[in-house]
């Protein structure tokens, strides 16, 4: 039986910082370079969420994307749109808000929620030349 697999793209714009706790001063700006500004940043992010699943012979469909739209705003993208991500977001506290660890933390966000199916893939660009995935093992 094949599976269907359907992708909803939203964006959102955050402000963020690198640094680790774990690292030195020297050793955070050695490896984080730029994204270690004290200051912040902010990039424009886009989400690719990724839901896979039958399709209903009833509608045709595996998931209405506005509701699927609707959840990722709800679950994800109205709490970090425009906020700093190191101190705005309580899903996000303690975590430092690299593209893999936002991937980690949205997954825990979305995983469950959806109606049918169930979440495959998150793909995160944090610009368009660096982009992390996530996916159902
Ligand atoms: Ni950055």
């Amino acid at each position: 039986m094949p599976v269907c697999r359907i992708t909803r793209v939203e964006d959102f714009c955050a402000s963020h910082r690198l640094h680790s706790p774990h690292l030195s001063e020297e050793e955070n700006r050695a490896l984080y370079g730029k994204c270690n500004n004290p200051n912040g940043h902010g990039h424009n992010y886009r989400l690719h969420v990724t839901v896979q699943g039958p399709v209903d012979p009833a509608t045709g469909m595996l998931i209405e994307l506005n509701q699927l739209a609707a959840l990722i705003r709800e679950c994800i993208t109205d709490q970090v749109d425009h906020f700093n991500l190191n101190v705005d977001v309580p899903f996000l506290a303690g975590v430092i808000p690299t593209a893999e660890n936002l991937c980690l933390a949205f997954w825990r966000q979305l995983d469950g929620r959806l109606p049918v199916g169930e979440l495959y893939e998150l793909r995160l660009e944090e610009t368009g030349r660096n982009i992390v995935a996530l996916c159902r093992d």
